[in-house]
């Protein structure tokens, strides 16, 4: 089995570093149906429930927040299991002041969208003055305890790889952020737009108090309206249980045991000779060099996330199919917004869109781009400008029979 994986992408030339590390790695299972073996079937269970858990205010819902449940957000791409992307879009916004220097809206760049019955929602109090504002669409969690899995080390030696291969063309900005359960610890952030997080729990804690207003351990603050805090009337923090919260934790087991997005249906034969085309030809124009199209994960036992988790078996030493590096490049799309924490350098720069599980986001009519602005494959392909102009302009020249099969294989994701 080994041996055949090895002659699958020995025709890609990306991931080559990858390579030395993969030895017998077996290939990360692919689902939207079934766990990736992670958990047992009622630890499973469990964690699913939490996920698609509608809270309430006596949950402490609120006061001002985005929706009520994780899966509202990230509904089911397939019959199962929830954990999808979808077109619901999140607003961050803040404004310019001298010297272009970016603060962000009082309170932090998240401005909620909804409140508790009686308040006003902070988007409604929202100051035109606070004139940069910007969506940030909702991504897939299939797969992400894989992504989570990866040293950071691999990170970087992939930004590094990218310089290499471009003459420092490309070198996608490699972003150290805190790890929120082990304090005074960094770690390479690969979740969310700006990869302001690298673990799971971390991200989970984030998401629970901004989406949802619900605090933890982790993030012991309510959410603020335009920076003013308003009592929700139950004590922080609301998640109590657990080391940092039952539901913070249920939630991170969860996406770790999401099986990897499967590739859509392959159809006929002939379209298996296209598809394998096209992905040579994206290879080869250089799409690869930011969308790898394979990543390792660290070997069982290996601690990441600042020493804070242990790889298990069911995650270590696992071969998948990104299609994406997870790290930060200014192609032209955006972000205006400079998140908190985010080094300046970074302003413009906006995480690579993983691309596997792309077919079953175009099905589903889910748009592209971080703020969701392109609607179809050739849209999103013409948004690339500066350091993946080169790359977009050798897709353009190609003769058409070769772009469509380019498409056919992004389809087929
Ligand atoms: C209101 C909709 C909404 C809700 C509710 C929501 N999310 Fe998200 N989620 C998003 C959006 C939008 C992003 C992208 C945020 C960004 O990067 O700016 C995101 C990103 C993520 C990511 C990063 C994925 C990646 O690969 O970048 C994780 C992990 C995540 N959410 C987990 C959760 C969990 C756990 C919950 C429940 C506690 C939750 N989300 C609730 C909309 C939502
Ligand atoms: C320099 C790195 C880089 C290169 C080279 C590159 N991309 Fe991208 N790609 C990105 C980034 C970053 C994004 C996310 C941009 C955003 O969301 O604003 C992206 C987004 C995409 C998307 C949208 C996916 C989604 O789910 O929203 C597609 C499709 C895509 N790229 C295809 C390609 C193709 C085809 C090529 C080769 C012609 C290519 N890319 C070359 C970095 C790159």
């Amino acid at each position: 089995m080994c041996v055949w994986r090895l002659r699958f992408f020995a025709n890609l030339t990306v991931g080559l570093l990858a390579f030395a590390a993969i030895g017998c790695a077996k290939p990360a299972p692919q689902s939207f149906e079934m766990q990736n073996g992670l958990l047992s079937p009622e630890e499973f269970e469990s964690a699913t429930g939490a996920f698609a858990e509608v809270e309430t205010p006596s949950d402490g819902l609120g006061a001002h927040f985005n929706d009520s449940s994780c899966a509202n957000c990230h509904p089911a791409p397939g019959q199962a299991l929830p954990g999808g992307g979808s077109n619901v879009t999140e607003l961050r916004a803040g404004h310019e002041g001298a010297n272009n220097a970016f603060s962000p809206a009082p309170g932090g760049t998240l401005v909620t969208l909804k409140a508790l019955a009686g308040l006003t929602p902070e988007v409604d109090a929202l100051p035109a003055s606070e004139n940069v504002r910007e969506r940030f669409i909702t991504p897939s969690l299939f797969g992400a305890g894989f992504v989570e899995s990866v040293s950071d080390e691999m990170l970087r030696r992939t930004a590094q790889d990218q310089s290499a291969r471009t003459n420092g063309r490309i070198r996608g900005l490699v972003r150290e952020v805190d790890v929120l359960e082990a304090p005074g610890k960094k770690a390479v952030g690969r979740f969310g737009w700006a990869a302001q997080h690298a673990s799971l729990l971390s991200f989970s804690a984030d998401a629970y108090r901004n989406e949802m207003g619900i605090t933890s351990r982790l993030m012991p603050d309510d959410n603020t309206f335009l920076g003013a805090i308003v009592d929700d009337g139950v004590a922080d923090p609301e998640d109590t249980g657990g080391t940092f919260g039952e539901d913070v934790e249920k939630f991170a087991a969860f996406m770790r045991a999401l099986s990897a997005p499967p590739g859509a249906s392959s159809g006929d034969r002939s379209a298996g000779a296209n598809i394998d085309a096209g992905s040579k030809t994206f290879e080869s124009i250089g799409c690869g060099t930011c969308h790898l199209p394979q990543l390792v994960t660290s070997k069982s036992g290996t601690l990441v996330n600042g020493g804070a988790f242990r790889v298990p078996n069911a995650l270590g030493n696992k071969i998948f199919h990104p299609f994406g590096d997870f790290l930060l490049h200014d192609i032209g799309t955006g972000s205006d917004v400079l998140r908190e924490g985010m080094p300046v350098e970074a302003r413009h720069k906006v995480r690579t869109a993983a691309l596997w599980g792309l077919g079953t986001r175009l099905l589903r009519k889910v748009p592209l781009l971080h703020d969701g602005s392109a609607s179809t494959l050739q849209e999103a392909i013409q948004r690339h400008k500066n350091t993946a102009a080169e790359e977009a302009e050798k897709f353009q020249r190609l003769p058409e029979s070769e772009k469509a099969k380019v498409l056919q294989f992004l389809q087929s994701l």
